[in-house]
């Protein structure tokens, strides 16, 4: 483990959301959620290379980041960013350097999810997941239930391998690319959900929001008559480090499957920043700790 320390430290308010400056940090949080049967998906934060040897060291903390897991007893399972892989560069070395830490998830049994960044980054990283899946049953995507093009995009990726994560989206889009009022990215992902969960391989209802978590069990429990029941293994809840804690080991007590995204890694500005962009209850928890230190 020692090799895969850090040197550096994270502020105090960065904590809640971050588990630490090194992979080790991420391991050690991921070993205590397995004790409790949560898993997890373990993120190296960064986004948006542009230096050759930064991308190709970016791989290989990628692979040697599945090897710590596999190491520390867990299946592997990581979320990787394109654009630290090379993306704005060039899609091709991108393509060659998500191959090779598929590959090694593969041999690992493990899964690698290509997260999906800023709209402009959609069509390449669905393009690359198109390619990988064809070699690697490790391979998943997350699309975003924000975008107009999702609903297409969906039958994309169930056709490709049909692994995948929902989410509502974190990037700010113009009405051109996304729906911009709640309630409609809301029922947008409902209906989704009732797309994917009957024919995906693998959903992930990647949301801390209530009203699509209630939606999505309804979903699971209402097969018709004659219908086959959705296997527990074709779909689990993800959520965020450092939110809703108490809600993950209820819908995990309820037999759902169940993942926590944990990032760690010096590279947290933009990761915080979207997540105090997503709700004002994170910037009043960071005010109040503030406050109390
Ligand atoms: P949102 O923040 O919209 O809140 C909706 C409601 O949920 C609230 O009104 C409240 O009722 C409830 N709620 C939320 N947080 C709560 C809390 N802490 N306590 C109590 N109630 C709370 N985005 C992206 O663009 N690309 C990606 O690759 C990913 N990857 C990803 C992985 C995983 C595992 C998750 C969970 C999310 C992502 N996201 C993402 C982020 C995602 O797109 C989205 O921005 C956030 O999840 C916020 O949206 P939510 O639906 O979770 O709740």
């Amino acid at each position: 483990m020692a090799s895969l320390r850090q040197a550096g430290s994270l502020p105090f308010f960065v904590r809640r959301f971050v588990a630490g400056p090194s992979a080790a940090d991420a391991v050690t949080v991921a070993q205590d959620l397995a004790k409790q049967s949560i898993d997890t998906t373990v993120d190296l934060l960064g986004e948006n290379l542009r230096d050759r040897p930064r991308i190709e060291a970016s791989a290989q903390a990628y692979v040697s980041l599945l090897e710590a897991l596999h190491g520390a007893g867990l299946t592997p399972y990581i979320s990787i960013k394109l654009t630290m892989l090379g993306l704005d560069v060039d899609p091709g070395l991108s393509l060659a350097l998500a191959s090779r830490v598929a590959r090694r998830a593969d041999e690992l049994g493990g899964r690698v999810c290509l997260d999906m960044e800023g709209s402009g980054y959609t069509e390449r990283t669905l393009a690359i997941y198109e390619q990988l899946s064809k070699n690697h049953k490790s391979a998943e995507i997350v699309l975003q239930a924000q975008l107009h093009r999702t609903r297409e995009d969906i039958h994309r990726v169930l056709a490709a391998g049909g692994r995948m994560r929902l989410c509502k989206g974190a990037y700010k889009e113009t009405s051109g690319h996304a729906l911009q009022r709640m309630d409609e990215i809301r029922t947008r992902f409902i209906e989704l959900l009732e797309v994917l969960l009957p024919r995906a391989q693998r959903t992930c209802i990647a949301t801390h929001d209530d009203a699509i978590i209630h939606a999505a069990e309804r979903l699971l429990s209402s097969s018709a008559p004659g219908d086959s029941k959705i296997p527990t293994e074709s779909y689990e809840f993800q959520m965020l480090y450092g939110l809703r804690r108490r809600t993950w080991t209820a819908l995990r007590q309820k037999g759902h499957n169940f993942t926590v995204y944990v990032p760690y890694g010096l590279e947290w500005q933009p990761y915080y920043r979207r997540r105090l962009a997503e709700r004002k209850e994170n910037v009043l928890f960071i005010l109040k700790n503030f406050l109390r230190h």
